[in-house]
């Protein structure tokens, strides 16, 4: 590498030493930079050059027309045409990469770029692996998303860290909406899927079930692939304004138990204060309060069962293992905040809001988990939200509120909650304790009659009664 070393007279006569490249070495590299972004487009003329030569010689004069033929053959068949076409598509994103990052001032040495190592299609758009430079970190990359994706004109940008090595990224580049067609719920899984009233399920079968609770089937993400939910360990806060598809979240997660609730490894205890939403699939629910005082005895009931297992559990093992003997105890509530701020009786009140508390924080390890839906994340919800791992955000009608759901500056990092239009329920925003990227996601829409057809199942085979 040249360097010119130029020595030069600065002010009052004192000798400035300047080490800077050359300009010829300036021009040199742009050209070689240019060179190398175009580097699959100029493969391809020089194959096609390579070709007309070769086909001239063997076809006696006919070589444009055998060339044109068999590029003709190459774009007409969708096997070869989508990866010859995908091949040239990458080459462009990663010119369009590379022009935002330099627009947002994201570069290195000589104006280098963070370097694309691959680029996979996705429904949505792209994923780029992208490889950080020296001295950056994700979330400079992170901060810059809507400046990268208004200079590559494209619908969004979303950055997620890699827990195997920091100094890599997956960006998610999105063209197009994906999440405004109907999610329909993906199959049942495991044989129990197939035999909701019951029948005999097997160690294998029960084993395969307790790993499903840690990915349910829930929905699907914007970039094509199945929205996962955990739940054995961790508690799920959905929130949304009026309309904006709760309901559709917790019936999905539901749906996604019944196999493991039809193998006596999940108990669903409802809470149903508004009696519009879970009282519709009773069936399905070992239990079910609508009452206060009766939500208030079966949260009391959910806290003494987690404290005999956490008694038995203390110091023999860490974390509960669903069984048919000692099952998860998923408590599923409608709309929290008829439990901490709608209930006027001060003693009642009071109740409630310990239950709750002390389900939040100790009920993960010995297999007693809440899932709640709030419509409005005010001042008395918002001291339980950092107990729940697992957040997510439907439609908001203000800015502000996503933040108080999801954490401060989910915002800025894209979870866009209070731009959902209302014509597309169920769509929001999900963040997961430990991954500072929200993921946007739309739940599957359970119909009435598979909820009918459920709560019929779980009435015959009597799930947990
Ligand atoms: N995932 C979805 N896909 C398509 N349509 C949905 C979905 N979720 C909900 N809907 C539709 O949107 C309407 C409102 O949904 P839902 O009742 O679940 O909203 P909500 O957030 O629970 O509202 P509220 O706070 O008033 O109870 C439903 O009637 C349903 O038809
Ligand atoms: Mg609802």
């Amino acid at each position: 590498m040249v360097r010119v070393l130029r020595i030069r007279s600065g002010a009052r006569g004192r000798m400035l030493l300047s080490l800077r490249p050359s300009v010829p070495e300036v021009l040199a590299r742009l050209a070689v930079r240019r060179v190398w972004q175009w580097r699959r487009e100029l493969t391809g003329l020089a194959g096609l050059w390579v070709a007309l030569r070769v086909a001239g010689r063997l076809s006696d004069g006919h070589g444009p027309l055998v060339v044109a033929v068999v590029c003709a053959v190459l774009l007409g068949v969708p096997r070869t045409r989508r990866p010859v076409l995908g091949w040239f598509h990458a080459g462009r994103v990663r010119r369009s990469w590379a022009r935002a990052c330099r627009a947002a001032e994201l570069v290195g040495w000589m104006a280098r770029t963070p370097p694309v190592r691959s680029v996979r299609a996705v429904s949505a758009g792209v994923v780029l692996t992208v490889r950080l430079l020296p001295g950056q970190e994700p979330e400079d990359l992170r901060r810059a998303s809507e400046r990268l994706a208004a200079t590559m004109r494209v619908r969004s940008v979303s950055v997620v860290s890699d827990p195997a090595d920091v100094g890599r990224v997956r960006v998610l580049v999105v063209y197009r909406e994906t999440l405004d067609r109907l999610v329909t719920p993906a199959p049942l899984p495991g044989p129990a899927g197939g035999s909701l009233g019951g029948g005999p399920v097997g160690a294998a079968d029960l084993a395969g079930l307790v790993g499903g609770l840690d990915r349910l089937v829930v929905g699907v993400r914007e970039d094509g692939d199945p929205w996962l939910l955990p739940l054995r360990g961790v508690h799920v806060l959905v929130a949304g304004a009026t309309g904006a598809g709760k309901g559709s979240v917790l019936w999905s997660t539901i749906r996604a138990l019944t196999p493991a609730m039809a193998a006596g490894l999940v108990r669903v205890w409802a809470v149903d204060p508004k009696r519009m939403e879970l009282s519709f699939g009773a069936g399905v629910f070992a239990r079910l309060a609508v009452d206060v005082e009766d939500i208030a005895d079966l949260l009391d009931d959910a806290v003494e069962q987690m404290r005999g297992r956490a008694d038995r559990l203390s110091g023999v093992d860490r974390t509960h293992v669903p069984t048919p003997a000692e099952p998860l105890i998923v408590v599923v509530i409608d709309e929290i905040a008829s439990l901490t701020a709608y209930v006027t009786d001060p003693a009642l009140k009071r109740r409630l809001a310990a239950a709750l508390a002390v389900l939040l924080s100790q009920g993960r390890a010995p297999g007693v988990v809440v899932v709640g839906a709030v419509q409005d994340p005010r001042k008395e919800v918002l001291p339980l939200r950092d107990l729940f791992p697992v957040r997510v955000v439907l439609r908001m009608t203000e800015p502000g509120q996503v933040d108080l759901v999801l954490g401060s500056g989910a915002r800025d990092r894209g979870a866009h909650a209070d731009l959902i239009p209302a014509g597309l329920p169920g769509v929001g925003y999900v963040l997961t304790d430990g991954d500072p990227t929200p993921v946007k996601v739309r739940a599957a829409f359970v119909t009435d009659t598979e909820i009918r057809h459920l709560a019929d199942l779980g009435d015959l085979a009597g799930w947990g009664r």
